[in-house]
C-alpha cells in the first residue's frame, strides 16, 4: 500500500484536476470522489486516468456525494487516506442565490460530514489523517479592511459565502476539539483554461475565441466594475499541498496581491486578439447579483513566509493563457461545424 494516499473531493472540477496531476507527480496514490451524472463529468481528469487494473495506475475514482454521510464514511474507511482535500462544492456564487439550501447542504454540511467520517476513522483505527478545507475569499464579502489577511473578519454576501464561513469555522473547531491536522486555505479567485465556462474569466476568454473565429457576435455580462485578485489555479493547488506538509495545521490566505476589475479583464482579453471589448460586450441585468462583492485583494504574506509559496503566473500571463487556449478550442469547433458536425456551444447562463 502506497504510504502517501490522497482523497480528493471535487476531483472533476478545475482545482481537483490540477491537484491530481500535482500529487501523481509527487508519487501519491490519488483517490477521487465523483458523483453520478447523466453525462460524463470526468473530462478534466481523463488524460491522467489509466485502467485501474494496470500496475502503474495511480488514480482511482469512487462514486459518492457530499450530501450522503454514509458513503463518505465508507469511502474514508475503504481508502484509508493520509491526506484529504475537500474541494467539492456548488461553487457558483450567483447560482447559490437560486439554490441556497442545496449550496448549504453541499458546502457547509458536506464539510462536517467529511470531518465526522475522518474523526470516526481516526478514533477507531488510530490513523492520522491530514485535512484541507477549500475556504474562499468570498467569505470576506463586503470587506471590512483592505487588503484581506487571515485576521480580517468575515462578512459574506451570498449563500455560498455564508456556507463557506460555516465550513471554515467547523474545520477550525474540529482542529481545536479533536486535535485533527486540519487546515483552511483561504484562496482568492484562481482561473485557468479548465475554469468552468460560466465563471467570469472563462466566459470572456471563451467569447473572445468564438468571436475571433466568427462563431459568436457578442457576449452578455453583468457588473463590469467589481474587482478580483485573480491568480492561476495551477499555482494555487501547490499551496494546498504545502499546507498539509507543515508540522502544525493552520489557516492561510493565498492570493497574488493585485486586483483588477472585470472591465480590465475584458479589455486585456479582447486586446490580445486585436479587438476592442466595447464593440462586443452587452450588459444583461440577469447577471447582476442580489448582493455583490465589490473588491477583493489578498495579502498572502503568511503563506509566502511560512510555506515558501509564491505565484508564478501574473495577471497578463493568465489572460493570454486563457484566451490562447480558447482560440484553439474555437478553431476546433469551427472545423467541426464546417465538416457538418453538431457542436455544443456555450449558453448564456449565470
Ligand atoms: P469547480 O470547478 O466548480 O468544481 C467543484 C467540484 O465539486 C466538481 O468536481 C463537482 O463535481 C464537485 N461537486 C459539486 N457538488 C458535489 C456534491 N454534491 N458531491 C460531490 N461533489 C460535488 O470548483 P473549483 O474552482 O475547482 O474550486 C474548488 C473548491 O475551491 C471549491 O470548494 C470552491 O468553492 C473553492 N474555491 C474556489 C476558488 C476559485 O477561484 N476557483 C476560490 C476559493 C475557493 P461535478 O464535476 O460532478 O460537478
Ligand atoms: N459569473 C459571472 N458571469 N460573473 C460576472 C458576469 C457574468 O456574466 N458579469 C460580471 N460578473 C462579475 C460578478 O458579478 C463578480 O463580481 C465577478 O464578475 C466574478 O464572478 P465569478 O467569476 O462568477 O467569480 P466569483 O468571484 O463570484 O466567485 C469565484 O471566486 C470565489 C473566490 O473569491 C468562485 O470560484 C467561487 O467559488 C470562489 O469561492
Amino acid at each position: 500500500m502506497n504510504p502517501r494516499r490522497a482523497l480528493i473531493t471535487g476531483i472533476t472540477g478545475q482545482d481537483g484536476s490540477y491537484l491530481t496531476e500535482f500529487l501523481l507527480g509527487k508519487g501519491y496514490e490519488v483517490h477521487g470522489l465523483i458523483r453520478r451524472s447523466s453525462s460524463f463529468n470526468t473530462s478534466r481528469i481523463n488524460h491522467v486516468y489509466r485502467d485501474p487494473h494496470e500496475a502503474s495506475a495511480g488514480l482511482f475514482l469512487h462514486y459518492a456525494d457530499m450530501t450522503d454521510p454514509i458513503c463518505l464514511s465508507n469511502l474514508i474507511q475503504h481508502v484509508k487516506p493520509t491526506e484529504v482535500y475537500n474541494l467539492a462544492a456548488q461553487s457558483h456564487v450567483r447560482v447559490s442565490f437560486d439554490q441556497p439550501i442545496y449550496t448549504g447542504d453541499v458546502v457547509a454540511l458536506g464539510a462536517i460530514r467529511l470531518l465526522e467520517a475522518i474523526r470516526d476513522f481516526q478514533d477507531r483505527w488510530g490513523y492520522q489523517v491530514r485535512y484541507y478545507q477549500a475556504s474562499s475569499s468570498e467569505q470576506f464579502g463586503k470587506v471590512v479592511e483592505t487588503p484581506q489577511t487571515e485576521k480580517t473578519p468575515f462578512y459574506p454576501r451570498s449563500p455560498y459565502g455564508v456556507a463557506k464561513v460555516y465550513a471554515h469555522w467547523i474545520t477550525i473547531n474540529y482542529r481545536e476539539s479533536y486535535n485533527l491536522h486540519a487546515s483552511c486555505g483561504i484562496l482568492f479567485n484562481h482561473e485557468s483554461p479548465r475554469r468552468g465556462e460560466t465563471f467570469l474569466t472563462r466566459k470572456i476568454s471563451r467569447a473572445v475565441g468564438r468571436i475571433k473565429h466568427g462563431l459568436q457576435k457578442s457576449v452578455f455580462l453583468g457588473n463590469l466594475e467589481s474587482k478580483r485578485d485573480w491568480g492561476f489555479a495551477g499555482d494555487y493547488v501547490r499551496a494546498m499541498w504545502l499546507m498539509l506538509q507543515q508540522e502544525k495545521p493552520d489557516d492561510y490566505v493565498v492570493a497574488t496581491g493585485q486586483t483588477h476589475s472585470v472591465r480590465e479583464f475584458c479589455e486585456k482579453a479582447f486586446a490580445h486578439v486585436g479587438l476592442d471589448y466595447r464593440d462586443f460586450i452587452q450588459i444583461d441585468p440577469r447577471y447582476f447579483r442580489p448582493a455583490e462583492v465589490d473588491l477583493l485583494l489578498g495579502d498572502s504574506t503568511k503563506a509566502r513566509t511560512a510555506l515558501g509559496w509564491q505565484p508564478k503566473v501574473d495577471f497578463q500571463h493568465l489572460v493570454t493563457m486563457m484566451v490562447d487556449a480558447d482560440l484553439e478550442l474555437a478553431q476546433r469547433e469551427k472545423t467541426l461545424i464546417e465538416a457538418g458536425h453538431a457542436v455544443s456551444t456555450p449558453k448564456e447562463q449565470a
